[in-house]
């Protein structure tokens, strides 16, 4: 039987070659490769990965096989898979379940599949984007032991699939969940909105393994979220729309990290943006930054394109999009579809232009283009970010992945940051490529500042 799920192995070849390529871009997982190769700190780590298949990723995988892991990958959204990567990957034997455009019932059963090793035996690590594989494992312990009112009313389409997927494991395998929970030493995960589901779960005591927080690595979110959306969101919205962006109104509500990248990106398209925020420190940033704030309200019937990056939900809502004036384009690049009350369009008239394009007509007639159906539309409609920097998250999460498999047993159940010399390795990894040259400190410097010559070169409280 095959241990895979992917759309076509004929794509493998196609992969390969950007990968490649990737590797050539990704200076940080390849130093992982080059100083921890031959001391396969991973052996014995069997990952679960739930993260987007993509080129990137797929290096990523590479990478942690090449320190001794096994390793089973699912993509963390129905959208964002990259064929030819998956099928690469699946191509050099490693069980991969992801396929652009599953369902969302593919998409749970393909998370219970990074579970399901040949041998029978658990899994010990996750590596998680959004911790929807977290959340799998543990919501089912809990059930399992008993709990109710976690799985009997869904209140989202996602959460009706997810129900049902844990609903089916507790049926075919009793006592799985609280095994697989039991044998897991810890989660490092990617990104803002996982965090904060590891951050609830463990000021409410539900937390049963240590995990690290890799977006908060200097070197993850103020990089990733924020110089990879400057290049992938106005990516998304060309491959979908093709729309000339110089000149129109955009609306970029948020503005953290990824909301400063993407307003970025799209003032770096020419189109005049404001900003939306309820923080009034982001909202004084955004200001200065020589953007416009307003509420959303001020701008639904005379903006072009809308984009959401809060991590929040019901940001765009109905009410909104019944204001917008014809041909309006909205989409997400935060990481759920909550953001957009996409929900409350099905009654609604929609004419499929492309896969991921979708344009609905509203009861005035308006139309509007909804990129992805609400998903994060930079890996739904483009390619996610470039290679150079996914190196610096995915280092990250290397480098994660080894603290708490050769360490774990020092961390309790809470939720950790990788300390700052590492982040400023990951940096440092990063520099020779760019053709960065870095000033040293003389010794006397060092001490009339506070710091040794090799660093770490701030407090841990400075916010860069
Ligand atoms: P963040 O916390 O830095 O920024 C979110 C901002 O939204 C905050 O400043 C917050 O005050 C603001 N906000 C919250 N509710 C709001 C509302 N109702 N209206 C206006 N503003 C509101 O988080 P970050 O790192 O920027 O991440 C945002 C989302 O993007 C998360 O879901 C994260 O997981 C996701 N993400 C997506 C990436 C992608 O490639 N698509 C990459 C990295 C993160």
């Amino acid at each position: 039987m095959t241990d895979h799920a992917i759309a076509d192995i004929g794509l493998a070849d196609y992969g390969r070659k950007e990968i490649d390529i990737a590797e050539t871009e990704m200076p940080g997982l390849m130093a992982c490769r080059e100083e921890f190769g031959e001391r396969r700190p991973l052996s014995g780590a069997r990952i679960s990965g739930s993260l987007h298949m993509t080129i990137q990723t797929a290096v990523l995988i590479e990478t942690l096989k090449a320190l001794g892991a096994d390793v089973r990958w699912a993509s963390c959204n129905i959208f964002s898979t990259q064929d030819h990567a998956a099928a690469a990957i699946a191509a050099t034997g490693t069980p991969v379940f992801a396929i652009k455009g599953e369902s969302l019932e593919d998409y749970w059963t393909y998370t219970d599949q990074i579970f399901q090793w040949p041998d029978g035996q658990p899994t010990n690590m996750i590596l998680d984007d959004g911790g929807d594989a977290t959340m799998y494992i543990l919501i089912g312990a809990r059930v399992e032991e008993g709990e109710t009112g976690l799985i009997e009313t869904p209140t989202s389409e996602e959460e009706e699939y997810f129900f049902a997927q844990i609903k089916r494991r507790l049926a075919a395998s009793p006592g799985w969940f609280t095994r697989q929970r039991h044998a897991i030493r810890g989660v490092t995960e990617e990104t803002t909105t996982g965090v904060n589901r590891l951050y609830q779960l463990m000021e409410k005591g539900h937390l049963p393994f240590p995990a690290i927080n890799v977006n908060d690595s200097v070197t993850k979110s103020k990089f990733d979220n924020k110089y990879g959306c400057k290049e992938s969101l106005v990516d998304g919205i060309r491959r979908a729309t093709d729309v000339m962006m110089a000149g129109k109104t955009a609306v970029v509500c948020g503005y953290g990290d990824v909301g400063k990248g993407s307003a970025a990106s799209l003032r770096g398209a020419g189109a005049r943006v404001k900003v939306t925020e309820i923080d009034p420190i982001c909202a004084l940033q955004a200001a200065m930054d020589g953007f416009e704030v307003v509420q959303l309200e001020d701008v639904t019937a005379t903006a072009d394109i809308f984009i959401t990056t809060t991590g929040n939900k019901d940001v765009i809502r109905i009410e909104h999009m019944r204001e917008m004036k014809d041909m309006a384009i909205v989409g997400n690049i935060g990481h759920f579809d909550n953001e957009i009350q996409v929900a409350a369009l099905k009654n609604l008239k929609w004419t499929n232009i492309k896969p991921q394009v979708d344009m609905i007509e509203m009861p005035s007639g308006n139309r509007m283009i909804l990129l992805s159906e609400g998903r994060l539309l930079n890996l739904g409609n483009a390619t996610g970010h470039p290679s150079f920097v996914m190196s610096a998250s995915f280092t990250n999460q290397v480098l994660a992945q080894i603290e708490l498999w050769t360490k774990g047993d020092r961390y309790g159940n809470e939720v950790y940051i990788l300390p700052k010399h590492l982040d400023e390795k990951v940096a440092r990894l990063h520099l020779a490529k760019l053709g960065v040259r870095l000033t040293e400190l003389s010794s006397e410097q060092a001490a009339y500042i506070g710091v040794t010559p090799a660093g770490p070169f701030k407090p841990d409280h400075y916010r860069y």
